[in-house]
């Protein structure tokens, strides 16, 4: 009886010396150092980009972040992604002019596109968040979005065991919380670049047979008569990050960044977007009223309401608008097409992860 208990016991002890060692040949947390690669032209404007301190970009908190990006477990009824409303082909923006949640219901704004925001300091169409995490935060929870909890996706995360290596790969960390979910989206969302326009051939990179020539007058009105750059500014971005009044309405429905700063000198302001891909992201501005280029157009030239509040002091001050020719118009809108980056649209690093 005693030799059977000491036996048992050196196999136990065998047993746990064997589970110890499999343990340290386990996972191991060395993550690998990543760098978003942008044109020299792109640095000359902006720098390198910044990356917040507790967040430094990683292949692996990449890799997770676009898994994540296309997971419909974080939806309350695993039905929806980001990827749901933010859709490649589309500049990663939605064609429908409010998107649907979980529920059934709409938004009640046009979402945005998802291009080069690693640059950006402002996001949603009213600024209420100054990160990217942040940001990422919000659509999970949103009754018209995701409409789910952080402990219910956090839960579901969990008991992925292949989630539970990623997470640990990337993050070091065994239990999974919002903060490193939000974090790797974060990261995926920073290398989502887009700097290969005809545009950037024929401006930065000096291919003059990169546009025709209806698109070099088009682009001649932009930074000139059209004064488009005012606030599209040719940063590489063609937004100046800020917030602006670009004249839609004499009395606003949607108060804008009024809305967060709770400034009635702030009513009517909303980002002011890239135009990078501008052709795929449509229909236009926070509301949807514009389906196509043209219309956009159309009314920066004649439709521009001057008594708006807080209009702002770039907008063309001469009354009716501009008074673009119609051959003007055309040639403009050929312009804001030559905007478009195919190799963005289909980079498979930026597609749902197989
Ligand atoms: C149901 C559709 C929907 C889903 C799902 C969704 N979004 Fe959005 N997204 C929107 C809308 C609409 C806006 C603009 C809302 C506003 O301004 O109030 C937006 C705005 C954004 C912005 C701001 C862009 C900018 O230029 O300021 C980012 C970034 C973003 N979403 C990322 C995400 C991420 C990451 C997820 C997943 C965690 C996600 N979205 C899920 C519809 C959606
Ligand atoms: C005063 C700054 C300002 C000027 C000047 C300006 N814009 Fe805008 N633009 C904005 C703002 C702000 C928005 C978003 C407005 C909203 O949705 O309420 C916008 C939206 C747009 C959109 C729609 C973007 C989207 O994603 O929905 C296009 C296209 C556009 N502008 C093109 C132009 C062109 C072309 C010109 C020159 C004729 C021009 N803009 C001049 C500030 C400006």
């Amino acid at each position: 009886m005693k030799k059977i208990k000491i036996v048992a016991c050196i196999v136990a002890v065998i047993a746990a010396i064997h589970a110890c060692k499999k343990k340290s040949e386990g996972p191991v947390y060395n993550p690998t150092a990543a760098k978003v690669e942008v044109p020299t032209y792109v640095k000359a404007y902006l720098g390198e980009m910044q990356h917040p301190a507790d967040n430094p970009l990683t292949a692996e908190g990449v890799e997770l972040g676009r898994k994540l990006f296309y997971e419909k477990m974080l939806s309350n009824d695993n039905s929806i992604s980001c990827a749901s409303c933010h859709k490649q082909e589309f500049g990663f923006d939605d064609p429908a002019p409010f998107s649907k949640g979980t529920n059934g219901t709409l938004g009640g704004r046009n979402a945005m596109a998802i291009i080069n925001l690693g640059y950006n300091t402002g996001f949603f169409w009213d600024g209420r968040r100054n990160t990217l995490e942040g940001q990422a935060h919000d659509p999970v929870t949103n009754p018209v979005e995701m409409a789910n909890t952080w402990p219910e996706v956090t839960k579901r995360l969990q008991n992925s065991s292949e989630y539970r290596l990623l997470f640990f790969k990337a993050f070091g960390i065994t239990v999974i919380d919002s903060n490193h979910v939000v974090k790797a989206i974060a990261q995926f969302e920073r290398t989502m670049i887009s700097f290969d326009s005809r545009f950037d051939r024929y401006y930065y990179m000096g291919d003059s047979s990169a546009l025709n020539s209806k698109e070099k007058s088009g682009l001649a009105i932009f930074t000139g008569k059209g004064m488009c750059n005012d606030c599209h500014r040719m940063n590489t971005l063609f937004t100046d990050n800020e917030f602006r009044n670009n004249g839609l309405d004499v009395d606003p429905k949607d108060a804008g960044l009024m809305q967060f700063t709770g400034l009635a000198t702030d009513r009517g302001k909303f980002k002011v977007p890239t135009l990078r891909n501008i052709f795929e992201t449509a229909p236009y501005m926070h509301d949807s009223r514009f389906k196509t280029l043209e219309q956009v157009v159309s009314y920066y030239s004649s439709g521009v309401q001057q008594t708006s509040p807080n209009i702002d002091e770039h907008m063309p001050p001469f009354g009716a608008g501009l008074a673009l020719t119609t051959q003007e118009q055309a040639d403009l809108v050929a312009f804001l097409k030559a905007l478009s980056d195919p190799a963005f649209l289909t980079n498979t690093a930026f597609s749902e992860p197989k």
